[in-house]
């Protein structure tokens, strides 16, 4: 379990470390004795009936800790069929309030801001990655703009600029990298993927500078920085320990990276300016008439980095798995393709990806089984009534939403476990047909009871879902292009979830073997 072990085992080096050992084995066995009895009558004596029911536990602060970090969905399917659709659970001291089903997403996702505050959920693990500032740094309006100026930089004239780009990265991977040599092998995605989407999203979104700067001595500052990602900082970012050291190191080293190529830009240096999303966000300015300081321009640009890595690198990863599983799968990938470019296959531009409606397919189904964010969170600011119940969430309590859970629902999904691509044929437009509102970054879905939000819904929605499939459209087309998959000999089924971070990844090391189609390079 990440997050306690983690915890554990960082804690007890600094105690060592610091000689801190001090508390007597006896003295405390009897405080863990006391206090584990008190937490179990205060469970059974004290319940209220205004509020949602506490899931069973025997630590106070512990609570449910161990067996939500360890399979958090296998916990939430346990606990709806004890407590049903809302109850609360003790995360490391703090309270969550789960609220499962469509009604549970709508009321996360669709919350007022002054009810619901992602800002103090989540500030303490992305600030010290993100920067100063920015995201959940700032008041939630001057989010809501710095949204709005990303989306600005990922328009379709960007898109059509970034396929060729994507491929480009994809195909010099194949070429240069060592798993990829000869006409057949094997490739541990878990290290593959991570490397590809980095590269491709770095070489299209974050621009030609940045790319460079990650193959040469910027490439271990990134590894540095994600590991501010882990899941015991949710709690304990200001612990002093070595990663978090590294941690900061590698946040200044990155935003000075960004800063260096806006002085340059500024400067006039720069004798070709390249028109991509720092040149976009040097060029935008608050409501009130402010512009975005180079600082914030280096932040949110870090910010982006980190919320597309993740998530694509996941979906990838995944969407690879099921494929070498399911190898008719990879065929109808296959034909797509041959259907959509011709038996010779012409270059992928951004027009016709759109057309790739199998590719679509998959991808939607992967994010339905595979979403890679299993937990959405929110501080509770007011009391909130629940609807339909008698439950009112108090202040000192976060909410928890997890569309996963009822994404893999049979009630919404016939034989929700299957991994069945052709299950959303006909349902392609379902979204956009939703209720739609503009929170200050365009107009989104507004927080529908639906049972699929892998993007979320509502004034936090992610402002990325068309890059990413931009991203994973040209990444699996250029792979079936090129290359058949399978699992290794003797493996049924695709890896389990490993939890350890945090999104929902594949178990390393996510072995795949490889077989080249026709040896060209398309
Ligand atoms: C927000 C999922 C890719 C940038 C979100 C949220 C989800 C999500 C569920 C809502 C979080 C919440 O409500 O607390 C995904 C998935 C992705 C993906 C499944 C890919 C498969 C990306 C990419 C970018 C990005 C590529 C950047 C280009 C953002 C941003 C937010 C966000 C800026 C807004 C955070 C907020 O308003 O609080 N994403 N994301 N995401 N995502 Fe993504």
């Amino acid at each position: 379990m990440g997050l306690l072990s983690g915890l554990i085992d960082q804690a007890s080096v600094y105690l060592e470390g610091h000689n801190l050992w001090v508390v007597g084995p006896a003295t405390f066995g009897v405080f863990v004795v006391l206090s584990v009895i008190i937490n179990v009558l205060n469970q059974l004596l004290f319940k209220d009936p205004n509020q949602p029911p506490v899931v069973f536990h025997w630590f106070p602060f512990l609570g449910s800790t161990v067996v939500y970090g360890m399979e958090p969905y296998k916990f939430f399917n346990k606990c709806q069929e004890q407590y049903g659709d809302v109850f609360t659970f003790i995360l490391l001291g703090r309270k969550m309030t789960v609220t499962l089903g469509p009604k549970g997403n709508e009321f996360v996702f669709n919350g007022k801001h002054a009810d619901l505050c992602a800002e103090e959920a989540y500030t303490h693990l992305t600030t010290p990655v993100f920067g100063s500032g920015v995201v959940y740094d700032c008041p939630n309006h001057m989010l809501m703009e710095q949204k709005k100026f990303m989306k600005f930089g990922l328009t379709t004239e960007t898109f059509k600029a970034y396929v060729p780009l994507i491929k480009d990265e994809i195909v010099n991977y194949f070429q240069t990298s060592p798993f990829f040599s000869g006409q057949s092998g094997k490739v541990p995605l878990s290290t593959a993927i991570p490397q590809l989407t980095l590269f491709t999203a770095s070489r299209s979104l974050q621009g030609r500078e940045v790319r460079e700067a990650l193959t040469t001595t910027h490439a271990d500052l990134f590894h540095d920085l994600d590991m501010g990602f882990t899941p015991v900082n949710f709690m304990f970012p200001w612990l002093p320990l070595p990663h978090n050291a590294k941690r900061d190191r590698a946040q200044k080293a990155m935003a000075k990276l960004y800063l260096d190529i806006i002085a340059r830009r500024k400067s006039g240096e720069e004798s070709k300016k390249e028109i991509d999303m720092i040149w976009n966000l040097m060029n935008r300015s608050y409501k009130s008439g402010e512009s975005l300081s180079d600082l914030h321009v280096a932040h949110c640009m870090i910010a982006l980095l980190m919320a597309g890595q993740h998530t694509s690198m996941a979906t990838t990863t995944w969407t690879l798995l099921h494929l070498a599983a399911k190898p008719e799968i990879q065929k109808a990938l296959y034909d797509e393709q041959i259907k959509v470019f011709g038996k010779d296959l012409a270059p992928l531009t951004y027009e016709k990806l759109s057309e790739l409606q199998m590719v679509n397919n998959v991808v939607k189904e992967i994010l339905r089984i595979h979403p890679p964010l299993h937990s959405i969170m929110r501080k509770v600011k007011s009391p909130l009534h629940v609807p339909d119940t008698n439950f009112v969430i108090p202040t000192s309590h976060f909410v928890m939403a997890a569309p996963g859970v009822s994404a893999m629902d049979e009630k919404y999904f016939k034989n929700a476990k299957e991994f069945d691509p052709f299950r959303w044929v006909g349902h392609e437009a379902d979204e956009d047909n939703a209720e739609k509102f503009d929170f200050g970054f365009g107009l989104v879905s507004k927080g529908t009871a639906s049972p699929y939000l892998p993007f979320g819904a509502g004034r936090h929605r992610c402002i990325g879902e068309q890059f990413a499939n931009v991203q994973l459209g040209t990444i699996i087309s250029t792979l079936v292009r090129e290359f058949e998959f399978s699992l290794p000999p003797g493996q049924k089924d695709v890896p389990l979830v490993d939890y350890n971070s945090m999104v929902a990844l594949a178990m390393a090391p996510a072995m795949v073997h490889w077989k080249r189609r026709g040896g060209s390079n398309h």
